[in-house]
């Protein structure tokens, strides 16, 4: 099932998103599925300020891009460190390591962890084109955690958190689409008008590999936030 809240106020979008986490916890749930991306600065802005404890929980990250160090300002790593971690710190937190010498077995050894796991919530956001995690289109919905090629959109929407579009890496290892479906419960954010296409082909139903989001039509509880006005009819 899926349940759509259309926001138009984008700072009562956010707070509803914390209090999804709020909940979550409340009932008991323990590990997170974590993304990075703009969509989720606000978010994690929100959940940094609140009262909320997360020491007793894990957290999943979706992707991290290959050949960038962990230290280096646009990796996930560091992402992660500064809009959350470093203020409110997690039990235990994993994001796959994107310079192991041996990525494929990173990848791997990546799905072993998150199948020792059970995800309660994965937070999501959504791909111009339809991607999630890195999964861009045409990948397999049976897909694990792999090392993946960015097709040059995406490369080019991630641009501006490096130097120049050359720096932006080719690669990067990602929760496969099976992998994502595995969680209890998706927690999808769609914030501005470039996200449309891929909202409204996930809410039409029409599920084809060739956008990635819309394998979530056949996840039993996703709930999307988006500040898109859509004709849901
Ligand atoms: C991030 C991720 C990506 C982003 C997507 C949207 O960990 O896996 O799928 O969620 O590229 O990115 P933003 O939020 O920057 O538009």
């Amino acid at each position: 099932a899926l349940d759509l809240e259309v926001w138009e106020d984008n700072d009562a979008l956010y707070s509803r998103a914390q209090e999804i986490f709020s909940t979550q916890i409340k009932n008991g749930a323990t590990t997170f599925g974590l993304a990075t991306g703009g969509t989720m600065i606000p978010l994690y802005e929100k959940l940094r300020s609140s009262a909320l404890d997360f020491s007793h929980c894990n957290s999943v990250n979706l992707d991290e891009y290959v050949g960038v160090p962990q230290g280096h300002p646009a990796s996930y790593h560091t992402f992660m460190q500064q809009h959350l971690f470093e203020a409110k710190p997690f039990k235990a937190t994993y994001i796959p390591n994107g310079v192991a010498e041996d990525v494929h077995a990173e990848a791997l050894k990546y799905e072993n962890v998150l199948k020792s796991l059970t995800v309660d919530m994965q937070l999501l956001g959504v791909g111009v084109n339809g991607h999630i995690g890195f999964n861009e289109p045409g990948t397999s919905f049976q897909s694990e955690t792999d090392v993946v090629e960015l097709t040059a959109s995406t490369r080019s929407a991630n641009a501006r958190f490096f130097d120049s579009l050359d720096e932006v890496p080719k690669q990067a290892i990602t929760m496969g689409i099976a992998s994502i479906m595995r969680a209890k419960c998706i927690l999808l954010i769609a914030v501005g008008e470039e996200k449309r296409t891929a909202i409204e082909a996930l809410l039409k139903g029409d599920v084809t590999e060739d956008i990635p989001v819309t394998r979530l039509c056949n996840h039993p509880n996703v709930i999307v936030l988006t500040d898109l006005q859509i004709n849901n009819d």
